[in-house]
């Protein structure tokens, strides 16, 4: 019998033993293709030798030094790399241990802001329905997902919420893309005249919904008119990226394709690439400068966690290396240039849906290649037809041509669903 609690009570799952690129090994020997990089987590593919090498070469040296009282070379380096490729004016990361540990933070750090600004009545986060930011009181408190809220209600932190950005059930059959963005904005915007401009903290997004909408982008332009309003109003506009940051979306950072920064931005999933329990939350210079003199213990942040920033944790920063090194992220986004953001990620293999598996494992087998995928059911039929392909080890037109060449359809979608769209020149 297992002593471990496992996430449902009604049964063990297979013992994992050992994995390699896109393979994990259970204990009776069967390879697992692990489509989908756990959830959403190995964006590098299982084991791969740089990170261990990394990892193991800093356990050596140095694996834990209180973050009250030392920094260290990898941490450094990690917020480095961050703030130097956030293509904004990202100025510090505050190193967490995971996703919602990292929404927490950006909330209070939210809340401590304004206190040192001197505008403290403001404490009130939105956010949208069918969100996830996490599961902590706070993260779970501002998520939008009922079901998930359910049972813990009466000890969330109080969130308020406002429609999603989902096309294929929000939009009305005689509206635009434009007038549904209208409609969206001029809802939020009423939220935070409700609840009064001068009480709102911030507002809380994934740029692409990831754990229950299932890889949903905004309408083309929605981020850009949710930043002007939090501008207008004075909101800080917290995007998490915990699942679509990364790389996930092509570029290291999803909003980098909306043309927006947000004030913060939440990361950890592919942070970590399922190396180390790391989160992140980046935080823009404006933030920063402010005065922090309310506070007893001037200049710093109360929110503190005794393990966050361990040296051994930051030192799989290789990883990021690894994500863009190449170009191909890069590349990806210009192949796809010119393309409507929702489906500006999206392979589809629209004649056999059934088989995506099967087309994911063609292209890693075939190009020897880690690629991380999430596989995206149809809102029509509900079956699995759309891979979004995690091209941080791979070369799209290769992906493409070893598809063809094993005899599948290949596109991208557009804004419409309609599968049959070619792919773009
Ligand atoms: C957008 C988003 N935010 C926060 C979280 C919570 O992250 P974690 O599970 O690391 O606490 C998740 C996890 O799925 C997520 O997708």
């Amino acid at each position: 019998m297992t002593h471990v609690m496992h996430r449902s009570m009604s049964g063990t799952p297979p013992l994992a033993v050992s994995s390699s690129g896109n393979f994990i090994v259970d204990s009776e020997g069967h390879s697992i293709f692990d489509a989908c990089g756990g959830a959403a987590v190995s964006s590098v593919g299982h084991s791969h030798p740089r990170v261990l090498e990394a990892m193991r070469g800093q356990l050596d040296r140095l694996a834990y030094a209180h973050s009250s009282f030392f920094t260290s070379e990898p941490a450094e380096k990690l917020a480095d790399f961050l703030t130097s490729n956030c293509r904004g004016d990202m100025s510090h990361v505050y190193f967490t241990s995971g996703g919602s540990e990292s929404v927490e933070t950006a909330l209070k750090l939210a809340r401590q802001y304004f206190v040192e600004i001197g505008q403290p009545t403001r404490s009130k986060f939105i956010a949208r329905f069918q969100s996830y930011h996490g599961n902590t009181l706070g993260a779970l408190g501002v998520g939008g997902n009922m079901w998930r809220r359910k049972m813990y209600d009466p000890i969330l932190v109080e969130g308020h919420h406002v429609s999603p950005c989902y096309v294929y059930r929000g939009l009305r059959s005689f509206e635009t893309l434009e007038q549904y963005t209208d409609r969206l904005i001029s809802e939020t915007e009423a939220m935070i005249l409700a609840l009064g401009a001068e009480n709102v903290a911030g507002f809380v997004a994934e740029p692409v919904v990831g754990a229950t909408l299932g890889a949903v982008a905004a309408t083309p332009g929605y981020f850009a008119r949710l930043r002007e309003i939090c501008d207008r109003h004075g909101v800080l506009l917290i995007l998490d990226e915990v699942m679509c940051g990364m790389g996930r979306t092509g570029t290291l950072f999803a909003y980098e394709q909306e043309n927006i920064v947000p004030d913060i931005v939440t990361i950890a999933k592919g942070l970590g690439g399922g190396y180390a329990p790391i989160g992140a939350v980046m935080i823009r210079e404006v933030i920063t400068a402010s005065p922090l003199e309310t506070i007893e213990d001037a200049a710093r942040t109360l929110h503190r966690h005794r393990i966050s920033s361990l040296p051994v944790v930051n030192a799989h920063g290789d990883l990021q290396g690894i994500l863009t090194e190449t170009d191909i992220l890069y590349a990806f986004v210009h192949l796809l240039g010119g393309m409507q953001a929702c489906s500006r990620m999206e392979v589809v293999v629209a004649d056999r849906p059934g088989e995506l598996a099967r087309a994911i494992r063609i292209v890693s087998e075939q190009l020897g290649l880690n690629i991380v995928s999430m596989l995206v059911p149809s809102a029509a039929t509900g079956e699995a037809r759309t891979a979004i392909i995690n091209v941080a080890t791979i070369d799209p037109r290769e992906a493409l041509a070893a598809l063809q060449g094993a005899g599948f359809r290949v596109g991208w979608p557009a804004l419409d669903n309609d599968l049959s769209a070619t792919v773009p020149e």
